[in-house]
């Protein structure tokens, strides 16, 4: 393998989901372990559109508890109960979650200050249930839009394929 990670930045943010889905299917092809997916799509995700924080949190208390998995950026936090924070709410909720300003966001967890905004995207297994969720955050305001909701679902949708 020889695939390098693209650097998107300047293409529009549809565009660049578009390119990024087309790599993570060929990269992940025959693979079907979570960890090595979820490895490989923050380093891709990360590297692609230059974000502060691109990771995991995965699902190790079914309705209780998230504990952090692959990512890229400063140091996560460790774990984060179902509820709390944007992370835990998503997951809660099994809804992707757009946060433009974390200041106004109550309960919002601050692993790096740096932080801006924040969307949140939960992931599901190959039989339905919730596994993740997909954390990036951005150092600018407003950072997230319904194209990288849209962009991100889609990219953990490999997850109900093949996980
Ligand atoms: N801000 C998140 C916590 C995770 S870190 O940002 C990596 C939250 O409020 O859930």
């Amino acid at each position: 393998m020889a695939e390098t990670i693209l650097d998107l930045r300047e293409l529009p943010r549809a565009a660049a989901y578009a390119e990024l889905m087309e790599q993570v299917n060929l990269v992940l092809e025959d693979i079907d372990d979570p960890v090595a997916a979820m490895a490989t799509i923050s380093a891709l995700v990360h590297g692609a559109l230059g974000f502060l924080w691109t990771g995991f949190y995965r699902v190790v208390e079914p309705g209780t508890l998230l504990r952090v998995g692959p990512y890229q950026g400063s140091l996560g936090c460790l774990e984060i109960s179902f509820g709390k924070g944007v992370c835990g709410t998503a997951a809660q909720e099994s809804r992707t979650i757009i946060v433009e300003d974390v200041a106004l966001y109550p309960g919002h967890i601050t692993c790096d200050v740096r932080s801006r905004s924040e969307i949140v995207v939960p992931v599901f297994n190959r039989t339905g249930k919730l596994m993740a969720v997909l954390d990036v955050d951005s150092e600018k305001p407003g950072a997230f839009t319904e194209e990288d909701q849209a962009g991100l679902e889609e990219i953990v949708r490999w997850f109900q394929r093949a996980a």
